[in-house]
């Protein structure tokens, strides 16, 4: 790309105040320029994000409203708390999956002019897929882009020994959401649907997962609610009809191994120009293992003073993250 492509990429991300895009923008500048030689320049262009980063970072943090949305009493062993800064643009979907997801942001930004009409933003999502494929980052991310604090549910407190103890735990969780507005994030939800956790009592599972239903189907709050399972089967289908929108998640197809491995490597030079042989060892494998392989591959990179990423060392690391989940 030529510096005027840069320029232009970065103006129009600031534009449209996609800042991670502006980011990346900038850091494929410094690439370019170190690609020509300019290592200085390239150097100043990333210490110039990095003091950006920084900086937001500290203005984000004073501005959360901490005081309400700390879990206190009860609630406080139910839910972990956090204020994720993912963005959707993040993450590398494929083009069906990334307008399933801007949807849901579209109806949640613009979630009062369709109450004006009697009609109410998506906002109870079931993510289904296999582990690694982004589950659990888009809760992050949506939480991200609404500027919400994220509830993660913490299964080991929630689910109690005695009978009716769950439901009035899950009660807790479904009045906290009326209160404050967030992300409700329900990881590995078979953990209600199906899993017998602390009780071998058949029909105190149906009990939690059907008050887990009531309260689901009665809840009219804005907060959104998101499960994520990698078993589908296992769910019950009277599950699937309580949600506004069931989102499948899959492995990546070749494109979005590409796609996930550049991006991972927008600041390194790589070896490679034909990507053919890097793709076909790489399928099979879930984003989270290429991401895991990329970086390893980056810091090879790096700790060898090479500065470039070199085809064999990203093959290695993904055939050494394909035994892994072999052995698994
Ligand atoms: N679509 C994506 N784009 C970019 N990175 C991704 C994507 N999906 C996953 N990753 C990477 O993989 C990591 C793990 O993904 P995540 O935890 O969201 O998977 P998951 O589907 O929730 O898995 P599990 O079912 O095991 O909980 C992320 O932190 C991120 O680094
Ligand atoms: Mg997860």
């Amino acid at each position: 790309m030529s510096t005027a492509r840069h320029i232009l990429a970065l103006l129009r991300s600031h534009v449209e105040g996609e800042e991670q895009q502006f980011y990346s923008a900038a850091l494929q500048m410094a690439a370019h320029e170190a690609r020509l030689g300019h290592g200085k320049l390239a150097q100043e262009i990333r210490e110039l994000i990095d003091q950006a980063k920084a900086r937001k970072s500290v203005i984000a943090r004073k501005s959360d409203p901490i005081p309400l949305v700390q879990p206190k009493g009860d609630l406080a062993n139910l839910v972990s708390v956090r204020y994720p800064d993912t963005r959707l643009s993040d993450m590398i979907l494929p083009s069906e999956l990334a307008v399933r997801l801007k949807r849901v942001l579209t109806e949640q930004r613009q979630g009062k002019r369709l109450r004006e009409h009697s009609l109410t933003p998506r906002r109870k999502l079931l993510l289904v897929g296999p582990p690694g494929s982004g589950k659990t980052m888009t809760a992050a991310a949506l939480a991200g882009e609404l500027q919400l604090p994220l509830f993660t549910t913490l299964y080991d407190s929630l689910i109690g020994k005695y009978m009716g103890e769950t439901a009035s735990r899950l009660k807790l969780i479904f009045e906290a959401m009326i209160m404050t507005k967030g992300v409700y994030f329900f990881d590995e939800f078979d953990a209600i649907g199906t899993q017998r956790q602390n009780t071998n009592d058949v029909g105190e599972i149906r009990r939690i997962l059907n008050s887990f239903l009531m309260f689901l189907e009665n809840d009219q709050g804005d907060s959104l609610i998101i499960a994520a399972t990698n078993h589908p089967n296992l769910l019950d289908k009277a599950l699937f009809r309580r949600f506004d929108d069931v989102i499948k998640y899959k492995l990546p197809n070749s494109d979005i191994i590409r796609e996930l491995i550049k991006t991972r490597l927008i600041s390194f030079e790589i070896e490679w120009k034909d990507w053919s042989q890097i793709i076909e060892k790489a399928t099979g494998l879930a984003q989270a293992e290429i991401v895991r392989a990329t970086d390893e591959a980056a810091k090879q990179a790096v700790l060898s003073n090479s500065g470039k990423v070199s085809q064999k060392s990203l093959i290695s690391a993904i055939m050494e993250r394909k035994e892994m989940s072999l052995d698994e």
